[in-house]
């Protein structure tokens, strides 16, 4: 691999996902911008290149298996490997989520883009990034996914509006950040999860409360923690989200 640290962001066309590229991008790093678009990719790529970052565009779709391959290619042959991945792309699945009326459909796109999706493009850079010295991989995940605060609560502000698809996909996340963490468990691999917290994105109509940038924030920390760092875990900002 060459001496430049080099990351992957799924969804790093807009919102959380283009703060995150940023941020990487200002630390010196080439950093591969995974959208599904080619034109809301290409105009990332551009602004990334005008604020001064190695950026470069990587088609990608997470629901889709010749996509991520497709990815991986171009990432090796762009780098040579892969430094830090980060699974950021994700969707509701479409509202209303009420549990007793729901489409189907919402629960599936959830899962399908929201877990699926992680587990189909982390296995599809893991030998990109098993030639990193310090290879890192951070799940998007949110506090709405936290079984605990969402049995501890009623209030929307921090359990998010009754979804019987959005947050049981982070809860799934989760689970599923923790049973690579314990695969990887002896490796130099250090995976968590993350909770940026409610953030004035399309995904919310932009009703969220805080900036893109500041939803950036922790993922840009588990992007960048010392080989002695955490894995397996679940943070925000403040720190340890409860499962
Ligand atoms: N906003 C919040 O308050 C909040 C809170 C907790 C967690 N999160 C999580 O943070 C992450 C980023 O969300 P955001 O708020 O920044 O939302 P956003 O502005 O809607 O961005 C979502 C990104 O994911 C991309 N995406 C969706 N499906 C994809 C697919 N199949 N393949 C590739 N890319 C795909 C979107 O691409 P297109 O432009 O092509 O649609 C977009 O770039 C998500 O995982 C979300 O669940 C957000």
């Amino acid at each position: 691999m060459s001496e430049t640290t080099t990351a992957l962001v799924t969804g790093a066309n807009k919102g959380i996902g283009y703060e995150i590229a940023a941020g990487l991008g200002a630390l010196g790093w080439t950093v591969g911008v995974g959208a599904r678009d080619d034109a809301r990719r290409e105009a990332a790529v551009q602004k990334l290149r005008a604020a001064g970052v190695d950026a470069f565009g990587v088609p990608l779709d997470v629901t889709d298996d010749a996509s991520a391959a497709a990815a991986a290619r171009l990432v090796e042959e762009r780098a040579g490997g892969l430094d830090v991945l980060v699974n950021n792309a994700g969707v509701t699945g479409g509202v209303p989520q009420e549990p007793t009326t729901v489409d189907l459909a919402a629960v599936r796109a959830a899962v399908e883009t929201n877990v699926i999706g992680v587990i189909r493009v982390i296995n599809a850079m893991l030998p990109l990034l098993r030639r990193s010295a310090s290879p890192r991989i951070v799940n998007m995940s949110s506090g709405v996914g936290s079984l605990t605060r969402q049995a501890a609560s009623t209030d929307p502000f921090v359990t998010g509006p009754l979804s019987v698809a959005y947050a049981p996909s982070k809860t799934f996340l989760n689970a599923v950040t923790l049973q690579y963490a314990k695969e990887l468990r002896d490796t130099n691999i250090l995976i968590n999860a993350a909770c940026p917290g409610f953030v004035a994105t399309d995904l919310n109509g932009f009703r969220g409360v805080r900036t893109p940038e500041q939803g950036a924030a922790i993922a840009i920390r588990l992007a960048t923690l010392p080989d002695d760092g955490p894995t397996g875990g679940f943070f925000e900002d403040a720190g340890v989200v409860p499962w």
